[in-house]
């Protein structure tokens, strides 16, 4: 989606394609396993993946169908079902979910019928429809479970084999480009305000407006997202044993959960082995760790002498131009991300090697900010000034407050549309089942104590 208004015509071909790509990549996740997979729970923290299928179209249905076309509920019984607040995921097996054939033939009569909807539509009217954000919406939040679905199959690739995987996807990313060695550790990027959120993005969620100055003061950013390799220097440093490289929380943490490394490693005499969607494997030491929660992710940068970013550093690093005191809407700039900027939209089933991507490098020369990685940040999810809820409370605002951290950039599992410059995601700081990672900072003045 572009920053520019569109014709009506053209917008309701970028409706249609972000819809039919997010539906094609719903059905080869729910697809690739047996029914019994389907309605299976592997994690207390995960829906069965049939619960996803048809809280997908239960979104689309109120929001398109009713909000937007003033349509009758098609089976307003079953609401309640696939309300996100109203049952949390751990109790969801115990409902009366539609069984997968139901839960399909309900996703494919909703999307048929929202598809003649964006053919009448005039996108324009009402704050759901204008720029067509209502559809906007409805195709990010796919794409958003499309990632939560793909995270529930490494999950269940760490209970037994991932025969799925290979339908997921094929291939691998390339091997690091030639200058990935010669690349500096860290980069500047200068002080001074900056415009973060915004006001313009048509689709951006509430959560990212409005768009206002924040001031950083000078700091220094990785180039990269911290590797599984540096990572693994702090493991053998005995990181998971000192609790002076740990927030007092994290220690804490790190005692009950067992932590001795990131989630899905295992110790194979002397070397680490990861497992990948059911596959076994030596872990590699130029790809972006993952895996790991923002406990672990602070006590690494501190064990570094460095510490995360916040979440306005990270941006600054991410978007701003210092030639024109903008703020652009991704690293490379303001076009859409394609193949050569990002590794995103599930591609690959990993992160590219770190280096990668020098097409998507930002300004300040920092790489792989966007794809790959989730990562983490030092900030809390907290709302911009002026912030208003929009559509409704449970987007954003009911989240915010200090128990969740944000992560920024989006990893190798989102699709470009729910993935930008000012894209904000957020997660309880001892969540490591997501696509997480994180690179670190340090101030460009020395803090004094
Ligand atoms: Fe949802």
């Amino acid at each position: 989606m572009t920053e520019a208004q569109l014709e009506p015509e053209t917008l309701r071909g970028v409706i249609a394609r972000e819809l039919t790509g997010a539906r094609q990549r719903t059905e080869l996740l729910t697809d690739c396993v047996d029914e019994a997979d389907l309605v299976r729970q592997y994690s207390p923290l995960m829906s069965p993946l049939v619960w996803d299928l048809a809280h997908i179209a239960n979104q689309e249905e109120l929001w398109l169908l009713r909000e937007v076309g003033g349509r009758e509920p098609m089976h307003p019984e079953i609401d309640p079902l696939y309300d996100a607040f109203e049952h949390p995921r751990a109790e969801r097996p115990t409902l009366p979910l539609l069984p997968p054939a139901e839960s399909r033939a309900y996703a494919h009569e909703v999307r048929g019928r929202v598809l003649d909807l964006i053919e009448r539509s005039r996108f324009g009217g009402t704050r759901l429809l204008a720029d067509g954000f209502a559809f906007g919406m409805i195709a990010q939040h796919e794409v958003q479970h499309d990632e939560t679905m793909l995270i529930t199959h490494q999950i269940r690739g760490s209970r037994g084999p991932g025969a799925a995987a290979a339908v997921l996807s094929a291939s691998a990313p390339s091997p690091a480009p030639a200058d990935a060695s010669r690349l500096p550790s860290e980069v500047p990027v200068p002080g001074g305000p900056f415009t973060m959120g915004t006001s313009t993005e048509p689709w951006a969620l509430d959560n990212e407006r409005p768009a206002y100055t924040a001031e950083v003061a000078p700091f220094f950013i990785d180039t990269t997202p911290v590797t599984c390799g540096a990572y693994a220097e702090f493991i053998a440093d005995g990181g998971y044993d000192d609790p002076r490289w740990w927030a007092a929380a994290g220690w804490q943490h790190r005692q009950r959960a067992g932590l001795t490394a990131p989630l899905y490693w295992s110790r194979d005499g002397k070397q680490w082995t990861r497992g990948v969607f059911g596959a076994t494997e030596p872990v590699r030491p130029d790809e972006p760790v993952l895996h790991v929660c923002w406990y672990e992710a602070d006590a690494y940068a501190r064990w570094a002498g460095r510490r995360l970013p916040t979440e306005a550093e990270w941006e600054k690093a991410a978007r701003f131009d210092p030639a024109t005191g903008l703020s652009r809407r991704y690293p490379w700039g303001n076009s859409e991300p394609q193949s050569s900027h990002a590794n995103l939209g599930q591609a690959f089933l990993r992160p590219a090697p770190a280096g990668s991507y020098p097409a998507g490098a930002a300004l300040c020369g920092a790489r792989q900010l966007i794809g790959d990685v989730w990562e983490w940040t030092s900030s809390d999810f907290l709302p911009y000034p002026g912030f208003s809820a929009w559509p409704y409370r449970e987007y954003s605002e009911v989240f915010f407050g200090p128990e969740y951290k944000v992560l920024r950039g989006g990893s190798f599992a989102v699709s470009p549309v729910a993935c930008r410059g000012t894209f904000r995601n957020w997660d309880y700081p001892i969540r490591r089942q997501i696509f997480s990672g994180f690179r670190t900072a340090r101030s460009a003045v020395a803090e004094t104590a």
